[in-house]
């Protein structure tokens, strides 16, 4: 549990620290945590990257990412000042010996002028073809001979498929006990993702209704209207189904999902997680289309502005194959969960910036009401809002007011911005601050992320093996190719569509 004296001494090393991922979101995450006075007193960011660069010219160029990118905006200059002084910077490449040698003198520096031994946090900021050679070289170093004060921290994609996911993990294990390994899945820190787990679970009233008696089926979309701008040489590697659902989807799946915990200690929690994603049935190859729809956009409109195409975008193959856009359908075979289906999608330049979870339930046994009462019946839904609009919403049916029985759908609503008026920590925040104190509950073991691979593989093979003759199959700023409709249509259901005013 986080309190704020439970951070000691603390080093914090950033390999990558000129990247894109250190400006905007991990030195704005050190920095909040600094204002918020959850950092030790005694701290130091080190940043690591082949650019050359001094000391002064790192701490600007960090605080400028601060100012661009922290939800509170601008840095005050002399706050600033107090907390840049612990940021150094160190020029190497990350195959070069000779940088793991200055790091270890510059931490053992540290250590010996503040007189104790640190945590010592080595961040692999860095693009995933350098993960093997930093772990292997970190690992054969004196920088994380400490097991109990010395960790790694790795950003997703974990691997490429299940078997590069495995040799992942097994080059960790060489080196690392699992605990010192914190595979960082951003979602997780999310505050509305955290709150699942609190609603779920520190009410008595929802528990006795979650289940395949009363849940008739489960939709999550993470569509953005962003599309993928400079990732090209990335995304050409990972597409949709790789990069959001086997983590970050099937993660939300699993918090949805999973059964209550006995106690929030890591691997209790993480026990849980994963036996969900053990029941999520396998689709079979011969039926993957049935049950998996993929997309691409062509050119189109995002908020009045014409966008290319994805295959007109930088670093992208003319003719790629590879998916903006999936939906799946998924099975969870458990008591709890049999027969109900889980009905994921994400999307890049989609038509709205949304990350949604909604939970339809069944109509009531019996409807005693007169049809001519019940012609505006919606069923019950409870939907939980990740993001951009946070909050937790109850649709149910009441009486029209009036001397008519007549019904409509109402909403109850729990809203963040209501109900508080401080911004929420960024998930990076959480997630480093987690990472501080060495607590894993938010973070992927590895046997979940093999767990979630081996959940997508088949789909993966398939549009693998069977290119798709369709693409661009939906015009950017749309909800996505008509077979993702079809997907849902056929068993009855229509994809959620968030009313307005919850954007
Ligand atoms: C990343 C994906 O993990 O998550 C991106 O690689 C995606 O493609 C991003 O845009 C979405 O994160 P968020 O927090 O903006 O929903």
């Amino acid at each position: 549990m986080k309190s704020a004296n439970s951070v000691g001494p603390t080093i914090i090393v950033i390999l990558g620290g000129t990247g894109d991922l250190t400006w905007r979101k991990l030195m704005p995450g050190i920095y909040n945590l600094f204002l918020d006075k959850w950092l030790p007193e005694k701290y130091a960011v080190i940043g690591v990257s082949r650019t050359e660069m001094t000391d002064e010219a790192f701490r600007e160029h960090m605080q400028n990412g601060v100012d661009k990118f922290s939800r509170r905006g601008k840095a005050d200059e002399k706050v600033w000042s107090g907390f840049e002084q612990n940021i150094s910077y160190t020029q190497g490449g990350f195959d070069e010996q000779k940088t793991y040698d200055e790091l270890e003198q510059k931490i053992e520096k540290i250590e010996s002028e503040w007189n104790v031994k640190a945590t010592r946090i080595f961040y692999m900021a860095v693009p995933p073809s350098y993960f093997e050679e930093i772990a292997t070289k970190l690992g054969n170093s004196k920088l994380v001979e400490n097991k109990e004060l010395s960790r790694i921290v790795i950003e997703k994609p974990f691997g490429r498929d299940l078997k590069s996911a495995k040799e992942l993990n097994d080059l960790l294990h060489s080196m690392y006990d699992e605990s010192q390994i914190y595979r960082l899945d951003h979602y997780l820190g999310k505050e509305t993702v955290q709150n699942i787990l609190a609603f779920r679970f520190a009410n008595a009233m929802f528990e006795p209704t979650w289940n395949r008696n009363y849940i008739d089926h489960v939709q999550i979309t993470v569509s953005e209207q962003l599309g993928i701008g400079t990732r090209g040489n990335y995304y050409e590697t990972a597409g949709a189904l790789r990069d959001m659902i086997q983590n970050h989807i099937l993660q939300l799946l699993c918090l949805i999902a999973m059964e209550p915990t006995v106690s929030f200690d890591a691997d209790e929690v993480r026990n849980k997680k994963v036996d969900v994603l053990n029941a999520i049935r396998v689709i079979k190859p011969d039926e993957v289309h049935l049950n998996a729809v993929r997309g691409q956009y062509g050119p189109g409109w995002i908020e009045g502005e014409k966008v290319v195409g994805y295959r007109e975008e930088q670093d992208v193959k003319k003719d790629s194959n590879v998916e903006t856009f999936a939906a799946v359908k998924f099975f969870v075979d458990n008591w709890r969960w049999q027969g109900v289906p889980f009905y994921l999608r994400t999307g890049k330049h989609m038509n709205e910036t949304i990350s949604v979870i909604s939970l339809q339930f069944r109509p009531v046994p019996h409807q005693s009401f007169p049809n001519s009462a019940t012609g505006n019946w919606q069923p019950n839904r409870l939907v939980l809002n990740i993001q951009p609009h946070m909050g937790i919403k109850l649709g149910f049916q009441a009486k029209r007011p009036g001397l008519e029985m007549l019904m409509s759908p109402v909403d109850m609503q729990y809203d963040y911005s209501e109900s508080y008026t401080s911004t929420t920590p960024e998930a990076y925040e959480t997630l480093l601050l987690d990472i501080m104190e060495g607590d894993s509950t938010l973070f992927m073991r590895a046997d979940q992320v093999e767990a979630a691979w081996k959940i997508v593989m088949p789909i993966i093979e398939q549009w693998e093996k069977n290119p798709s003759t369709s693409f661009p199959n939906y015009a950017a700023g749309m909800t996505g190719p008509e077979d993702a409709e079809a997907l849902i249509a056929r068993d009855g259901h229509n994809w959620f569509v968030t009313p307005p005013k919850n954007k």
